[in-house]
């Protein structure tokens, strides 16, 4: 039995994520962990809200709230739709936890004793009315090349126009709107990644498994232009965590924290340790190769712009620490899934939300939307009419009637308990083979985190059975052999346990349904098909479900097309 550590990219905590955000690593991290504990895997799955960064204050400060109090407050708005989604984390944690303010500095001292570490100063503008520096994007002016007056000190929203806040006609505080700024020298850390380049090299040389996209992503950081440059991990800003040696203070760095994505990735760790401070649990043998963490298997999930923190930043943080820290082995990242013709965009709501989706339709039907067009090879399109024609297919006409036609027919014939019948004969000895195969190659997809390829085959494999269905016919065979069509429908029954057990990862609420209307505790895996068909034995009672999946009719369709086209306010 493998031990498998899975993380998915800590969602940034400033509002709730949109599907584009959902489907880019939450949900096929989900998928994966419940594929891999479905079939008897030991799974460590973690995740967080990524709480500091501008992002944060400015939500808050929008919100009208102190920042360590909205993040307390949206932290469990994301849990409480995170758990609605079915994702299945062991830990939900927060980048802001006392574990990760600890284990951060612990990086940074840790860094600095290996001499990774250079102090560099820097010209910042400080405004006095706010009594503070200003981060870039704090700041705001009128934009030199296009003239628009709301360009932000990092990029001009309009022109896109890359900008330093120096550049800007009529600087002003974006938070007071004051003119009193100056530029003053101020010091910060910076982490010497560019001295870790050939480690870095050497140990991406040793993942010959991983996408040529990921290496090559990683291997341009490293080598064009002037190579791995290094990267500032302080910032001026008051929310965060303090830069502290260890324990020690930092000389000249009073006031300031870390870097966002600095202590980010951090929290990958330190929310192993929430877990195990939580539920009694040792995280040490899931992330220190010292204390068993060899054996674990380390898979990470994120969106395509999250690749260069993954494959370098993080690594860089680890390696330079000269501790024995669990490595990534394998990375699983995405494109982005565009809106109806355009993005999906957060700052301007446009698209569909996690909250604005669950009360629409359950989770279920969008995770086997999204799932089944995961953007993996290339950027997929969200669009009414494609949802509406994959839920009334594939969920509705092909898995949901042949959940409902087996068992309502069984209740008119048999009764509500599995029927015994005939011996099996030739169909059904190649519909077993037919599926062997499909599972086989569904195991496979899964097993190589192949989203929209396995779930192409699980509808391959729930089609297989309508079509024995329909070639089986046991509403005709009845009229003439009864014992032929209860072994049909003996198996039938069967399959409904068999596809719950399969479709679980991706639609873990209606193959909860199914199983619980099979009357059934029974998840293992089908190893072996033939007996996985026999696994609900004669004469054992179950019940006809409700509709397992209501079809989405045009004017549904057409209502939330309509809803959803502008932005949320
Ligand atoms: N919040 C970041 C984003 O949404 C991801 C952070 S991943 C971590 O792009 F590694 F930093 F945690
Ligand atoms: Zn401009």
């Amino acid at each position: 039995m493998t031990r498998t550590l899975i993380t998915s990219a800590l969602p940034y905590i400033n509002g709730v994520k949109h599907l584009g955000n959902l489907v880019g690593s939450q949900l096929p991290a989900d998928l994966y962990a419940r594929y891999l504990r479905g079939r008897g895997n030991e799974v460590l799955f973690l995740c967080a809200t990524d709480e500091h960064g501008t992002p944060a204050e400015l939500a808050a400060a929008k919100a009208g709230k102190p920042v360590a109090e909205y993040c307390a407050e949206m932290h469990e708005v994301q849990a409480d739709i995170a758990r609605r989604f079915g994702l299945s984390f062991d830990h939900f944690g927060r980048s802001s936890s006392p574990q990760n303010h600890k284990l951060t500095q612990h990086f940074a001292g840790k860094l600095a004793e290996a001499g990774l570490i250079r102090e560099v100063s820097e010209k910042q503008v400080f405004s006095n009315a706010d009594g503070r520096f200003l981060p870039d994007r704090y700041i705001e002016g009128t934009c030199p090349n296009c003239g628009y007056d709301k360009a932000r000190g990092d990029q001009c929203e309009n022109c896109t126009k890359q900008l330093d806040p120096t550049d800007l006609i009529e600087p002003r505080s974006a938070i007071s709107g004051s003119t009193d700024l100056e530029v003053r020298e101020t010091k910060h850390l910076f982490l010497r990644q560019s001295a870790l380049r050939d480690d870095l090299d050497k140990w991406i040389d040793t993942k010959t498994d991983w996408p040529i996209l990921t290496v090559s992503i990683a291997k341009k950081w490293l080598h064009d232009g002037d190579g791995l440059q290094d990267r500032g991990i302080t910032r001026d800003l008051d929310w965060g965590i303090a830069v502290k040696k260890g324990e020690e203070d930092w000389p000249g760095m009073e006031g300031k924290v870390f870097y966002v994505w600095f202590d980010a990735p951090i929290e990958y760790i330190a929310c192993a340790e929430e877990w195990a401070e939580a539920t009694g649990n040792d995280w040490e043998r899931w992330w220190r190769t010292d204390k068993g963490a060899d054996d674990v298997r380390y898979v990470q999930f994120m969106g395509k712009d999250n690749v260069p923190f993954h494959t370098l930043g993080f690594p860089a943080t680890l390696l330079g620490s000269g501790e024995p820290w669990k490595m990534v082995d394998h990375l699983k990242s995405f494109n982005y899934l565009n809106y109806d013709g355009g993005q999906f965009s957060t700052s301007q709501g446009r698209g569909v939300f996690m909250d604005q989706a669950l009360e629409i339709l359950p989770s279920d039907y969008w995770r086997w939307w999204l799932l089944s067009h995961a953007p993996e090879s290339s950027d997929s399109e969200f669009t009414w009419e494609n949802f509406q024609s994959s839920v009334n297919k594939d969920l509705a006409d092909v898995l949901g009637n042949f959940v409902s036609r087996i068992t309502k027919f069984c209740r008119s014939k048999f009764g509500e308990t599995v029927p015994e019948g005939c011996e099996q004969g030739a169909p059904e000895a190649e519909l077993i083979a037919n599926l062997t195969t499909r599972i086989t190659a569904y195991q496979g997809f899964m097993d190589a985190m192949e989203v929209r390829k396995s779930a192409q085959e699980l509808r391959a494999i729930w089609v297989l059975g309508n079509e024995y269905l329909q070639a089986a016919a046991p509403w005709s065979t009845f009229k003439e052999d009864p014992e032929k069509a209860a072994m049909q429908v003996r198996l039938g029954l069967n399959l409904i346990r068999l596809y719950a057990v399969l479709s679980a990862p991706f639609i873990p609420d209606a193959a909860a349904r199914m199983l619980s209307s099979m009357n059934t505790l029974d998840t293992g895996w089908p190893d072996d098909v033939a007996s996985a068909l026999s696994a609900l034995p004669i004469g054992h009672e179950f019940s006809v479900p409700d509709v397992l999946f209501a079809k989405i009719s045009d004017e549904d369709r057409e209502d939330w097309q309509a809803r959803f086209s502008g932005t949320r306010s």
